[in-house]
């Protein structure tokens, strides 16, 4: 007999409109010399995720800081003995250096660069649905606020979910997951665990389209499809390799085909020229009958990310995340079960 659950409803998010910064190449050239004496000042590390502006990228590889998933975001700050980690990305991700490092001070570029799913599973409404599957495992997706963390048993990203998931089914747990129900349905379906999925999205990976992927892969049949596992269903199943961002990338350098046809933010091709030279990087199509994208392809928070900004924190101190000390101890315990898991494997 099937169970019917009655799911709370989801808010309506509304993505701000996109704004990338433009510069000039002498504006450039002078924010990041002064960019990087203020950092060495401040004994500041940079922690970019691939999907902000390639200045961003070159700047925390240029300054010995790091470009990469949500998951080797959080270990490299934690493990970097900088005072400052400078998180360009978004909230959840600077939320989530200020759990792991509470003695450090963690600066944001934007504090308002959010994210859909964060923003679709408000805390206290999450936290009342927990209580009402007292049976289930609490495991959440990183996008989510240090309050959700602090609810949860198991904190997963991209890179880790469908191991953590495998591990606790093969323990006979049952799962409460939130909050994207794509992911959620994709680990789901990897692992057949019992998953009651929160109806969370990604507006950006919402938006790619499965049956115009399925004629572009027609179009160019030597190409291998890369696709984040945000995306739906339809999408994934077309897909020749399902993973992080991260993973993604190192499909273009380990996989023979010359061509690749990518479903995640576009931001990802300055560091997938870079890993697989030569090769050719093709978007997955967001729009065709029906089309509804709003933030094709990009993701209009991550866009919020700039070196103005990045500037601006640094000679002011703004944005600093901060995190009452009761929700930080219970947030640390669901994201380090994570690190500690992933260490092992
Ligand atoms: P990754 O951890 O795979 O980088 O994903 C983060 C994210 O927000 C993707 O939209
Ligand atoms: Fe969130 Fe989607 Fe933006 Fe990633 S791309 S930060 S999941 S809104």
């Amino acid at each position: 007999m099937q169970t019917l659950f009655h799911m709370p409803a989801i808010p309506k998010i509304t993505a701000p409109a996109m704004v990338e910064e433009i510069l000039g190449d002498d504006e450039r050239t002078q924010l990041i010399a002064h960019i990087k004496t203020m950092m060495a000042q401040q004994n500041a590390v940079l922690v970019a995720h691939y999907y902000t502006s390639a200045d961003l990228q070159d700047l925390a590889d240029a300054t010995g800081g790091c470009v990469s998933d949500s998951l080797e975001m959080a270990r490299f700050g934690h493990a970097h003995s900088a005072s400052t980690i400078l998180v360009a990305g978004v909230k959840f991700m600077g939320d989530t250096a200020k759990i792991l490092n509470p003695e450090k001070r963690v600066l944001m570029p934007d504090l308002n660069a959010n994210c859909s799913l964060d923003l679709a599973c408000p805390a206290d409404e999450f936290s009342a649905f927990c209580d009402q599957h007292p049976e289930r495992v609490v495991v959440v997706y990183a996008n989510t606020s240090a309050a959700v963390k602090a609810r949860a048993d198991w904190v997963v990203t991209s890179g880790t979910a469908v191991k953590i998931i495998a591990h606790l089914h093969s323990l006979g747990k049952k799962i409460l997951w939130a909050p994207d129900k794509y992911l959620g349905d994709y680990v789901q379906k990897t692992t057949g665990a019992d998953m009651l999925l929160w109806q969370g999205s990604c507006v950006v990976h919402e938006a790619f389209k499965a049956k115009e992927l399925a004629a572009m892969k027609l179009a160019h049949p030597d190409a291998a499809v890369l696709v984040h596992p945000e995306s739906p269903a339809e999408v994934i199943a077309l897909a020749d390799v399902v993973g992080s961002t991260t993973q993604i990338i190192r499909a273009t350098q380990t996989l023979p085909n010359r061509e690749f046809i990518v479903a995640t933010d576009n931001g990802i091709f300055h560091k997938m020229h870079a890993a697989a030279p030569g090769k050719t990087f093709i978007e997955a199509p967001t729009a065709g009958v029906g089309a509804t994208c709003k933030s094709c392809a990009h993701c209009p928070w991550m866009a919020m990310n700039g070196l103005r900004s990045l500037a601006h924190v640094l000679e002011t101190g703004a944005n600093e995340i901060l995190i009452d000390s009761l929700t930080q101890q219970k947030a640390i315990l669901s994201i380090q079960r994570m690190l500690d898991f992933a260490a092992q494997k």
